[in-house]
């Protein structure tokens, strides 16, 4: 080992962790209520923003496992996931985990993983709208790196059907019942126009809108993206975009679902029952909801891990690392 390499002491693991409850209850009791409580300021500044955090466990989970890679910011070897097709102009509220991630490192500093951090958040996210409220595993660490390649290869679009997308969720192991109950994530938060647009004026390309959009709502849905419009423009996801609740699938009942990729899953025949059944009970969305956030939670690669100190920076880049690679004395004054 040359000279100039002296102790890196990088806490890196291989092998997929084991998940538990409590993970964290010797290391960081309070780890839990940490992040309960940055999810609460949050629902207060901005309560669409549990929406979008909420959404980081489906955009981390489905891109080579729940290892927080859609957290890292992009460096000049490395393309992240942030502007990836489906994550650019899109994903927001990443100052939210941020939050949390800091106030977490001054109670147990290099504990808790930022892959838990979403997987905690995200359960927040429902429980403080209205929606269950679950224990969750623990224990995951944060990946090394990241690929925005995976992530444009994997992540569905919104003009997706539901075959496609069955297809799809089959390949992590989630039955036709588990993609149903998370598309009910939907019942909070908002979309863009530039996700509908097709839908509205050339739906598969015959120049027509979606035949099965409810009247009244496509000439809701006209108004707000009209063919000129900054796409950028958001609407409601369903009807109570703010409660998460069973409205959702009463929406697609309606033929009032705002993205194609909603409105397909009453379409389709393989999908239908379950929309029918969720719309007309609650308490069994809500159950199906868990048991598919918890199984999409434990989707994990075999890869290196750590626990990163900063959850857009992996750690053999964060400033302090990064001397000690270049040979660079920290403990000398
Ligand atoms: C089934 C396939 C899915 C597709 C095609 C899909 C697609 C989309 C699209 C296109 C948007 C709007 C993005 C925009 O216009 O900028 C969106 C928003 C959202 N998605 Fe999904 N999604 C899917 C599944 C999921 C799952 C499984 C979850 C979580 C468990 C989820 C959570 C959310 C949330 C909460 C929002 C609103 C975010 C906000 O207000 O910032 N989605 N999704
Ligand atoms: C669903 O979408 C896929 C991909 O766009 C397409 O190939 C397929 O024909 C569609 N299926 C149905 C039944 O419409
Ligand atoms: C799905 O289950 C099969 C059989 O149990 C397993 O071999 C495979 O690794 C699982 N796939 C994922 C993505 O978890
Ligand atoms: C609608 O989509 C088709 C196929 O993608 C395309 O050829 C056509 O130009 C589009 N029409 C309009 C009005 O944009
Ligand atoms: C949305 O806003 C972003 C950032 O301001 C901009 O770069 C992008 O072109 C806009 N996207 C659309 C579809 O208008
Ligand atoms: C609704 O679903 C729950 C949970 O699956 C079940 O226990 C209950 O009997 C159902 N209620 C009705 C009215 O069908």
């Amino acid at each position: 080992m040359s000279p100039l390499f002296p102790l890196i002491l990088l806490h890196i693991t291989v092998a997929a962790a084991q998940l538990r409850p409590g993970h964290y209850s010797k290391t960081c009791p309070g780890a839990e209520f940490v992040v309960r409580d940055v999810m609460e300021k949050a629902l207060i500044r901005e309560p669409r923003s549990l929406a979008s955090v909420m959404r980081f466990q489906f955009h981390d989970c489905f891109v080579n496992g729940c290892d927080a890679s859609m957290l890292l910011d992009d460096t000049t070897t490395m393309l992240g996931e942030k502007l990836s097709l489906s994550n650019i102009n899109s994903l927001r509220s990443y100052e939210v985990v941020d939050e949390a991630k800091e106030a977490l490192e001054k109670v147990c500093p290099g504990v808790v993983s930022c892959a838990d951090i979403i997987i905690m958040a995200s359960r927040d996210a429902v429980a403080l709208t209205g929606g269950p409220n679950w224990e969750v595993k623990l224990g995951r660490l944060d990946s090394l790196t990241a690929s925005q390649e995976a992530s444009d290869n994997i992540m569905p679009s919104p003009r997706a059907n539901a075959s496609l997308l069955i297809d799809l969720f089959g390949k992590f192991n989630l039955s036709v019942k588990d993609l149903v109950a998370l598309s009910g994530s939907h019942s909070i938060g908002q979309g863009r126009c530039f996700s509908i647009m097709f839908r509205l004026y050339n739906q598969s390309g015959t120049g027509r809108p979606d035949p099965v959009l409810e009247p009244k709502f496509r000439e809701k849905l006209n108004k707000l993206c009209p063919l000129n419009v900054d796409q950028n423009v958001t609407g409601d996801l369903d009807a109570t975009p703010f409660v998460f609740d069973n409205q959702y699938f009463k929406d697609l009942v309606a033929g009032r679902g705002f993205l194609n990729s909603d409105q397909t899953l009453f379409t389709f025949p393989q999908t239908r029952k379950f929309v029918k059944q969720f719309s007309i009970n609650q308490s069994e969305f809500f159950e199906a909801f868990v048991e598919g956030m918890i199984k999409m939670g434990d989707l994990q690669l075999e890869q290196p891990g750590e626990i990163r100190r900063n959850c857009r920076v992996a750690n053999s880049l964060s400033v302090n690392t990064f001397s000690v690679l270049k040979g660079w004395d920290l403990n000398r004054d």
